[in-house]
């Protein structure tokens, strides 16, 4: 099927901005969520949202505004300097921790905007529009991590310089899941990871699914997108959906792309996504790995020996 790339929306110009949404409420993970966001859930030692920014920066993507809420405001603490904890790290000699607590600092240009209510995803990037101005920009969820070992969103704004128009990331789920995401319905076949989309909904009944493939938490988004914002009324959970403004647009002519990624990613704003993510970086710390290792080698033979967990 051909894929229509109208010259208005083509661009040759890989994006250099991002937009990290992280204004949501986090009721899967309360009452942690009460008054910690849930962006700044420690994986091990480091913040969720601090491997995010990470990895904007790590794709040149240097200026990041990220949206936050009321009660969130401990996000934009982690990124300021904590010249007390640096003081007492100075004065024990600890240059590891010191370096690392001040690589928050260093990461990126940091700019902030608050959402007033948390009314969903696409009224969370509507706030971006001047921010982003007449750019294509990344939205990276404040939740959801990729492994820095495997690449997606480098990939991500390589096709959308090429192709111009939206790019999504996708995963292949199995069953029931996707419900829980975005689907797409692809309008040919995958080449090099890449395939063409012709729509999208967001979270299908499983019998409604138009794919297994599931839209993740990496967009690439032409500054159109503003106006189909403009033009989408709120989804059927009361909430302004970002996949909704998405499918307005390819109506319109603009090309969507998904780049299919197979590798490691966590979901920290699910909990048992988020223990996973913590036990695999906890086994591959410099640090604390090989002790941490030994003895989860231990506690689950412990479980496969009693079937419990009297340790
Ligand atoms: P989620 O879909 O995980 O929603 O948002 P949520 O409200 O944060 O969490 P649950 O489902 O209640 O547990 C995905 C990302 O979009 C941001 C969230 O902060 C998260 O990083 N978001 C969501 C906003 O910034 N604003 C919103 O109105 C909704």
């Amino acid at each position: 099927m051909s894929n229509p790339e109208p010259q208005r929306t083509a661009t040759r110009a890989r994006a250099r901005k991002a937009v990290i949404p992280a204004a949501g409420l986090g009721t899967r993970f309360a009452p942690a969520t009460k008054a910690v966001p849930k962006e700044l859930l420690p994986v091990v030692d480091v913040p969720a949202l601090e491997f995010i920014v990470a990895e904007a920066a790590r794709e040149g993507l240097d200026d990041v505004l990220i949206i936050t809420a009321r009660g969130k405001d401990a996000i934009e603490a982690h990124f300021d300097a904590a010249p007390d904890v640096e003081n007492a790290l100075e004065k024990k000699g600890d240059a590891g921790r010191l370096a690392r607590v001040r690589r928050s600092t260093d990461l990126a240009r940091l700019h902030y905007t608050r959402q007033r209510e948390a009314r969903g995803l696409g009224d969370a990037v509507a706030h971006a529009e001047g921010f982003a101005g007449n750019e294509p920009f990344a939205v990276l969820l404040g939740d959801d991590i990729i492994d820095e070992r495997d690449v997606l969103l480098g990939k991500m704004l390589d096709v959308q310089a090429e192709k111009g128009g939206i790019v999504v990331g996708l995963i292949e789920v199995e069953g029931r899941a996707i419900s829980l995401y975005g689907s797409i319905k692809p309008a040919g076949e995958v080449v090099d990871g890449v395939i063409p989309i012709e729509t999208l909904i967001e979270k299908p009944k499983p019998e409604e699914a138009l794919s297994n493939l599931a839209v993740i938490g990496r967009y690439v988004l032409p500054p159109e997108i503003f106006g189909a914002l403009r033009r989408t009324e709120l989804g059927k959970r009361g909430e302004l959906e970002l996949t909704d403004a998405m499918r307005t647009l390819g109506q319109d002519g603009v090309p969507i792309h998904g780049v299919v990624f197979s590798g490691r990613r966590y979901d920290t704003g699910d909990r048992q996504d988020y223990l996973r993510a913590v036990v695999r970086l906890a086994v591959e710390h410099p640090e604390l790995g090989d002790d941490f290792s030994t003895w989860l080698v231990d506690f689950v033979r412990t479980i496969e020996a009693t079937g419990g967990t009297d340790q």
